[in-house]
């Protein structure tokens, strides 16, 4: 029979295998978790935050819609919060088990074996830092949505928070980008080789286009028209309060 070299299955990255108890959900459930709701979220927060690249009423606009969505305190904690927790203290689990040898991975896997921990625990330590700030300290911003651009702005005044930013944001990226194609090796969705390299294009360029969007998205801030903006949009009480 003729062989077709383009089912050839990729090594490097093995599939999640059946048969393992408990632990075979586990890993299932984490891998999963980081597409949906985390890596769904992460595509929804880089869009939303794009916004403020058409300015602080744009940025508002949407903080407005997002806190205007009903049952947000549940919304945070089942679809973002505990999911998230979830995937990290299991990633950092499937770390300090080193359930694979680093030592067993060709050289790019080995490097990007490690590279997707150590961008793990950077995204960590930087959503929580990015969470405290902006969610759970300073102005409330779920009840003044027009405060939203002049809080990042503030935040953008400490040279140590912008390189914390776009060191998160890269994090992210890269962490998001190379999951998605940990994830289809791993469920089965690419196995050839071919296939498997296909998709690594798509989702290095996945990853660029974060990476890309994320410093636009940054720069907004620093734009000579929309400086020093203030803490509460004018106008835009009287807007809130014609619109009930
Ligand atoms: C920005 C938030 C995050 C997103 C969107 C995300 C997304 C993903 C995705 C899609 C995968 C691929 C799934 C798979 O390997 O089967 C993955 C893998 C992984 N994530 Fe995350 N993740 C995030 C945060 C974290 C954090 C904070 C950690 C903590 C260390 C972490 C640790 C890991 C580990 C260790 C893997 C690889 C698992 C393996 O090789 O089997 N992730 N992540």
């Amino acid at each position: 029979m003729a062989s077709d070299s383009s089912v050839t299955v990729a090594q490097g990255v093995p599939a999640i295998r059946a048969g393992q108890g408990r632990s075979f959900l586990l890993r299932r459930l984490h891998s999963l978790s980081g597409i949906v709701p985390v890596g769904a979220f992460l595509v929804e927060h880089f869009i939303s935050n794009a916004f403020a690249t058409n300015g602080p009423r744009a940025y508002a606009e949407q903080v407005k819609f997002l806190s205007s969505l009903p049952f947000v305190p549940v919304l945070e904690w089942v679809g973002i919060y505990l999911p998230l927790l979830y995937h990290a203290l299991y990633g950092f689990y499937i770390w300090f088990r080193g359930e694979s040898n680093v030592k067993d991975y060709p050289f790019a896997g080995n490097f990007m074996y490690a590279a997707q921990r150590w961008t793990g625990a950077i995204a960590f330590c930087y959503i929580a830092w990015h969470t405290y700030t902006m969610r759970f300290t300073g102005i409330h911003l779920l009840t003044h949505n027009d405060a939203a651009f002049s809080k990042v702005q503030m935040e953008f005044q400490h040279p140590w928070a912008i390189a914390f930013y776009m060191v998160g944001i890269i994090a992210a990226s890269w962490h998001f980008g190379y999951g998605l194609f940990l994830f289809a090796a791993k469920w089965g969705i690419t196995v050839s080789q071919r296939s498997r390299k296909a998709f690594g294009l798509v989702c290095t360029g996945i990853t660029l286009v974060f990476i890309t969007v994320g410093i636009l998205t940054m720069s907004s801030f620093f734009k000579p028209q929309w400086k020093n903006t203030p803490e509460h949009l004018p106008g835009w009480q009287a807007e809130q309060s014609q619109n009930h």
